[in-house]
């Protein structure tokens, strides 16, 4: 029998993205596979969230080429971002919930609008959620009442309660207290043995290192270099990417 080729989950190819002078994408290729957990690092204004924000239509890229399992975008359809977005989420640096509505709702609100799951439906799936990152006790409290680790796990439950099959993370322990921060990457690593296809944007090398089947490190637009951890840290290919990870770590 032939074995079926599996084609990647997320993909790009030759992504550019300009904003007037500056080429925040410069001809970007990737390739997700189903499961994988890709970290995405690089010095700050190296291409970064463009990237994400790129792969899941939050921004449109100038050109090149975005497949998901295998189907091309249509880079001018909000109807097919829109389909992009119930299958890839995301998770941003500053939680972005909604202040004045409850955790509840915060977590009930996309699914129940986009007629995805009616409302009691959406209720029960936000209690198993909220179980499953330890805050089945804050469903009926305002955002403002949580501390930030904790408004980040509810941003990630509200994420999976669409039943994404990819979550994207831009930063997400950037705006976090030290003591805060394990407690989220400990989320998301629960999701990586759970077999979700996540890209994380992180400057966690530790959590880079041991989480990520690949890192991929940016620089002014581009992948500079792309491969499994312990090689990427132990022995970059690139002189550029030597350089970065002696000014950080
Ligand atoms: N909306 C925007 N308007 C103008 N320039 C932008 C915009 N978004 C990003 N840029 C520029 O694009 C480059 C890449 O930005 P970004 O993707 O945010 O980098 P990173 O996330 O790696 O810090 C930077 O030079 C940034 O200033
Ligand atoms: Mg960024």
């Amino acid at each position: 029998m032939i074995p079926l080729i599996e084609c990647p989950l997320i993909e790009c190819r030759g992504l550019t993205k300009v904003y007037g002078a500056i080429r925040a994408l410069d001809g970007v290729d990737l390739a997700v596979q189903r499961g994988e957990v890709v970290v995405v690092i690089g010095p700050s204004g190296s291409g970064k969230s463009t990237l994400i924000r790129c792969l899941n239509g939050l921004e449109e890229a100038d050109s090149g080429e975005i497949r998901i399992d295998g189907a091309s975008v249509d880079a001018h359809s909000p109807a097919q971002w829109r389909g992009v977005r119930q299958r890839i989420g995301m998770v941003f640096q500053d939680y972005s919930l909604f202040p004045h509505m409850t955790v509840l709702h915060n977590i009930m609100l996309a699914p129940v609008r986009s007629g995805r799951r009616t409302a009691a439906a959406a209720k029960q799936d936000a209690y198993r959620l909220l179980a499953r990152v330890g805050l089945e006790d804050k469903a009926q409290v305002f955002p403002a009442q949580l501390s930030g680790g904790q408004q980040q796990r509810v941003a990630i439950v509200r994420a999976l309660a669409m039943a994404p099959e990819s979550i994207l993370f831009d930063e997400p322990t950037s705006a976090l207290d030290p003591e805060m921060i394990r407690e989220v990457l400990d989320v998301i690593r629960a999701l990586s043995r759970d077999g979700m296809t996540m890209i994380v944007v992180s400057h966690e090398m530790g959590f880079a290192r041991e989480a990520a089947d690949r890192v991929i490190f940016m620089d002014q637009g581009r992948v500079v270099e792309d491969g499994r951890p312990d090689r990427l840290f132990g022995a970059p290919s690139q002189d550029r990417t030597r350089r970065f990870l002696a000014q950080i770590l």
